[in-house]
């Protein structure tokens, strides 16, 4: 009975994380951001085709970006994801949104200085 009762306590936690979510009082999150780039990480190590869970992944970081503080927060979270992944091809995954078909403000590159990363013109906010 204690247990169930803790489940229903973690469902409705889960649930008010998420509305906070939806409603846009959280910045975007580290833990979101990597949810939404993992699908990108075979193509990045191994190549050959980009998922389709990887592309959707982008539109919805493309999508999240509010400010330049979003950017920036997303640049060193997916720097710093890609630093921890060996063999992983900087130059393969910075070719992921254009066949996507989509644009990104910034490229990741280990040398990229995340606090430089701002809205740029291609971008549709
Ligand atoms: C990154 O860019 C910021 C803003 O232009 C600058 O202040 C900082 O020194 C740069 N950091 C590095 C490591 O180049």
């Amino acid at each position: 009975m204690a247990n169930i009762k803790f489940a229903v306590l973690v469902t409705l936690l889960a649930l008010a994380l998420a509305a906070a979510n939806i409603r846009g009082d959280a910045t975007l999150t580290c833990e979101q951001v990597t949810e939404w780039l993992t699908p990108c990480i075979p193509y990045g190590v191994y190549g050959g085709t980009v998922a389709p869970e990887c592309c959707s992944g982008i539109y919805k970081l493309n999508a999240a970006y509010k400010s330049n503080d979003d950017i920036r927060a997303a640049c060193t979270c997916i720097q710093d994801g890609a630093a921890a992944i060996p063999l992983l091809d900087y130059d393969r995954i910075n070719e992921i949104p254009g066949l996507c078909g989509t644009s990104c403000p910034y490229k990741v590159y280990p040398s990229t200085n995340c606090s430089r990363c701002v809205f740029t013109v291609s971008m549709h906010v």
